[in-house]
């Protein structure tokens, strides 16, 4: 494998405080409403990418196991897009790995595209902008164009391919928030979000959920801005909740909570009424990322510990841009 065609990135998964749920082009992954997230430090998938004339196919190994089929077809689309715009056909070996556990409600799929679209794209020669690469990542997993640049971020929908990608409103030392997630399931999901995201226009409310968007947008991204923890919370619980509406009014119907998911919500409901700061906000699983100022994260963080059904919480601080790693 000749030298100047390997590279290695780092990504960090993101949680959505403003939620991307449906297509407007279900595949370019052009969302249906803007979305705001923060990527999660200390999480992280590392990619390696290796392009050779020697190879008769593409191969994906992730967390030491060969990954074929949908899995593989979906990296090899992402591969082919830059296959088309370096101008070659090698096929490429993906080395891949998560220090997260897969398949537990953190979302894989955003830092695996946001690692992959970087180790390849240089890994081809090419120099893309940030907005060209977190375009890039959107193709293979909509979240992932979130997981290129850093700190907390903001996907602007777009209308086509150049014009929906996400770039950075704040760097992560903005503001001190941690990510407490309260594990409730590790369990596999039964429909993946991309499943979700076309169903999402079956229900009759996701017209009013999109519509009301920009308003959302708006106050989450002030509260950030002027790092206000009420009207946080209050916006990222509804943006959630209305998300979940969705799915729940969708044919099929799509609930993703689990026992322990409602006791959670319901705990942190309380802890906000009685004064603690602190908010719940939970994706296309069972798990509840709840949000703190990172002061109370010990507190919130022993607390849910003792909530019926949690099996275990991570925490996670505001992350930085998807990064190259130096070879040796
Ligand atoms: C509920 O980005 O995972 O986490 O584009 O099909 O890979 P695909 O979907 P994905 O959807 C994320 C959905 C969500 C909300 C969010 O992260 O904004």
């Amino acid at each position: 494998m000749s030298a100047e065609r390997n590279a290695t990135a780092i990504a960090h998964p993101n949680i959505a405080f403003i939620k991307y749920w449906g297509n407007r082009d279900q595949v370019l992954r052009i969302p249906a409403n803007g979305s705001i997230s923060m990527n999660l430090d200390g999480l992280e998938t590392r990619t390696t990418v290796g392009f050779s004339p020697e190879l008769g196919r593409d191969t994906l190994t992730l967390n030491g196991e060969e990954i074929k089929e949908s899995g593989l077809a979906r990296v090899s689309t992402l591969l082919d897009r830059i296959r088309g715009q370096a101008g070659f056909t090698d096929y490429a070996q993906v080395i891949s790995e998560n220090n997260f556990p897969t398949g537990t409600g953190i979302a894989s799929s955003a830092s695996a595209f946001a690692a992959l679209a970087l180790a390849a794209s240089t890994a081809a020669g090419l120099a893309l902008s940030e907005a060209e690469l977190s375009a890039l990542a959107r193709t293979g997993s909509g979240s992932a164009s979130r997981s290129v640049p850093g700190g907390f971020v903001e996907w602007y929908p777009g209308e086509d391919h150049a014009s929906s990608y996400a770039a950075s409103i704040a760097p992560p030392e903005h503001w001190a928030l941690t990510d407490c997630i309260a594990v409730v399931s590790e369990a596999h999901k039964a429909t993946g979000s991309t499943g979700g995201h076309a169903v999402a226009e079956t229900s009759p409310l996701q017209a009013a959920r999109v519509a009301d968007a920009v308003r959302r947008l708006e106050i989450c991204r002030t509260a950030l801005l002027e790092r206000d923890f009420e009207q946080l919370a209050d916006i990222v619980e509804l943006d959630s909740n209305m998300m979940h509406a969705v799915m729940l009014t969708s044919q099929p119907r799509l609930l993703y909570w689990q026992p322990g998911t409602v006791a959670v919500m319901r705990a942190v409901t309380e802890w906000r009424q009685a004064g603690l700061p602190a908010c719940y906000t939970i994706d296309a699983g069972p798990n509840v990322h709840v949000l703190v100022p990172s002061e109370h994260a010990p507190v919130i963080a022993a607390r849910l510990e003792e909530v019926p059904g949690v099996l275990e919480v991570l925490q996670a601080a505001p992350g930085g841009p998807a990064r190259l790693v130096n070879p040796g």
